[in-house]
């Protein structure tokens, strides 16, 4: 029964949708999303099939960084709702089958947070080394600074304190310090406290900086992967199933590192930047060889772990892992105007503005999301195809408002256009021409072929459980990949090209009897396998799935 395995480590073969609450849908008419709104829509995302909602901070805060600078760990910014409105729409995702995470922002909080108020009014406050302080800052390069557009340095002089303290991150948002066992415990309690609540687990933000003990003064005796490993144990023993996705943009060897090894008792998810930056790469140059090569990087230790493949996320399109001239390939591709780059190593666009609204390819690049080894995050607005609205500033351009339909707000919130939290996107992108309602009554729309896919995708569980190895192809910009799992075998082949192309793809090993189950298309299964190489036809930015079955194999219709 393999497929009864697949409910024990349910992240695995999750789809993820990650959202803010404040922008997507404002039920009470304040021009602020709130939780009543997303209540409201849970009937809709399950209907896409996402099993798991991922919650950015929603918490108590100034939002000098959209939320990420907490000032009440334990609360609910009361413009988003009440504790009693978190706990409604927990029961309301789980009574349809969803599972929800948040964010955990712990590697520093808001200056404005109760503690660091009184750690830098007195040296005697009991939250002093709740922080990181220095009389004089140490040096260090400037590529330590996490947003160079704002930041000069990581170190900030407070004047109360007379010292300098450390934020990675914004001046307003001080580190924690990871080596006080205080803090540690504060940590598990919040934690434990939104667990109790109901919650399967955490999007960890920051995590090598949160397990980051340089700068701190005097003898740190701390191992900071021990802090990750008492982290998961703890979760584990409150929740046996909680999860934790971990937000590491870090380079394969060192990415790895953050599971655990072969113990596998740190995060059992991790983000695969890698793996994104590769793919960006790779489509701009129209030749797989990239991602082909990020995927034979892409390596899992135990069954428990799991990459967390996405297109796009709530921050810039980071693409900080290419080289100077890889990088200017992929502007010049997606982004070449200087306004759609950010800190000179990002984009701040969607990915169907940046493909320049082309259907077949924006399909293609999430046929390749659902396929590829790892569980897909979507960002809220993908699955119809929302791009930015360059006139937000900075990373915010990619966080506006959900475009429900084609009235007022884009069907968001009936407040004057001006109240509300973020300009809803205008022009070829905006509500008039894309919107969640006309998209549901378009079988040929994304919204329709999302649901298509994501539907296969859950059926497929081999793509999340199986051991997966890149094809040869005889064509540079098609990629093929086949996942292995409990004697079944999956094959997807993705022509990042725009040129149609004949190409042969060597399956490897192939049992005798062996036929091909397209899994994607409505037409009959015609290619055919000889020996152990298929033949098969793509259009321009291509794709199919097949599985490769046998006859006494009984598959998903
Ligand atoms: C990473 C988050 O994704 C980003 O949005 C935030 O600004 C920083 N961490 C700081 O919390």
């Amino acid at each position: 029964m393999p497929t009864a395995r697949t409910s024990d480590l349910w992240w695995k073969n999750a789809v993820i949708y990650c959202l803010d609450v404040e922008t997507f849908l404002d039920w009470d008419g304040d021009g602020i999303g709130d939780l009543a709104g997303l209540t409201e829509r849970v009937d809709y995302l399950a209907g896409i099939g996402i099993s798991c909602l991922w919650l950015m901070p929603f918490q108590p805060s100034p939002n000098r960084d959209d939320g990420y600078d907490i000032t009440d760990y334990y609360g609910v910014d009361h413009r988003l709702g009440s504790l009693g409105d978190f706990v409604a729409l927990i029961r309301t995702a789980k009574d349809r089958g969803m599972r929800v995470i948040i964010d955990l922002v712990v590697n520093h909080t808001s200056d404005k947070h109760p503690w660091f108020r009184a750690a830098r009014s007195s040296p005697d406050s009991e939250f002093r080394d709740f922080y990181v302080w220095a009389d004089e800052p140490p040096a260090e390069p400037k590529t330590e600074v996490v947003f160079p557009d704002a930041e000069e340095s990581i170190w900030a002089w407070d004047e109360k304190a007379g010292r300098y303290f450390l934020h990675h991150f914004y001046s307003h948002q001080p580190d924690l310090n990871i080596s006080n066992p205080k803090v540690r415990e504060e940590i598990a309690k919040i934690a434990g406290f939104w667990l109790e609540l109901g919650v399967d687990g955490f999007r960890v933000d920051a995590v090598p900086f949160l397990l980051e003990t340089g700068g701190i003064a005097g003898d740190v005796n701390l191992d900071p992967h021990e802090e990750l490993r008492d982290l998961r144990s703890f979760i584990s023993r409150r929740r046996g199933d909680g999860v934790l996705l971990g937000e590491v943009n870090l380079p394969p060897k060192d990415l790895r590192t953050f599971f655990g090894g072969k113990d596998g008792d740190e995060v059992q998810l991790l983000f695969n930047f890698n793996l994104m930056q590769a793919m960006y790469l790779a489509l701009a140059r129209q030749d797989a060889g990239p991602l082909a090569a990020a995927l034979r990087e892409t390596v899992r230790e135990t069954d428990d772990q799991q990459f967390a493949n996405f297109v796009r996320n709530h921050d810039e399109l980071t693409l900080d892992k290419l080289t100077d001239a890889e990088r200017r390939e992929v502007f010049e591709a997606f982004g070449p105007e200087e306004d759609m780059q950010l800190f000179g190593r990002g984009l701040r666009r969607r990915l169907p503005s940046m493909l320049d609204g082309d259907q077949q390819r924006i399909r293609m690049v999430y046929s390749l999301l659902f396929s590829l080894p790892g569980t897909p995050v979507l960002f809220y607005g993908e699955e119809i195809g929302m791009a930015e609205n360059l006139a937000i500033d900075g990373r915010m351009s990619v966080r506006s408002p959900m475009q429900w339909n084609d009235e007022r707000n884009g069907g968001f919130s009936n407040a004057r256009p001006s109240r509300l939290r973020r300009p809803v996107v205008e022009g070829r992108f905006g509500p008039l021409a894309v919107n969640a309602a006309a998209q549901r009554r378009d079988s040929d729309s994304l919204l329709s072929w999302m649901e298509r896919v994501i539907r296969r995708r859950r059926e497929t569980p081999e793509l999340a459980w199986g051991t997966w190895q890149v094809l040869e192809t005889d064509v540079d910009g098609v990629l093929g990949h086949r996942c292995d799992w409990e004697g079944r075998r999956v094959v997807a082949v993705h022509n990042l090209a725009s040129e149609p192309c004949v190409v042969s793809v060597e399956l490897g090993d192939v049992p005798d009897e062996a036929h091909l189950d397209d899994l994607l298309d409505e037409r009959p299964a015609l290619d055919e396998i000889r020996g152990t190489s298929l033949e098969l036809k793509l259009e321009g930015y291509g794709y199919r799935w097949f599985r490769i079955g046998t006859p006494d194999q009984q598959t998903p219709p």
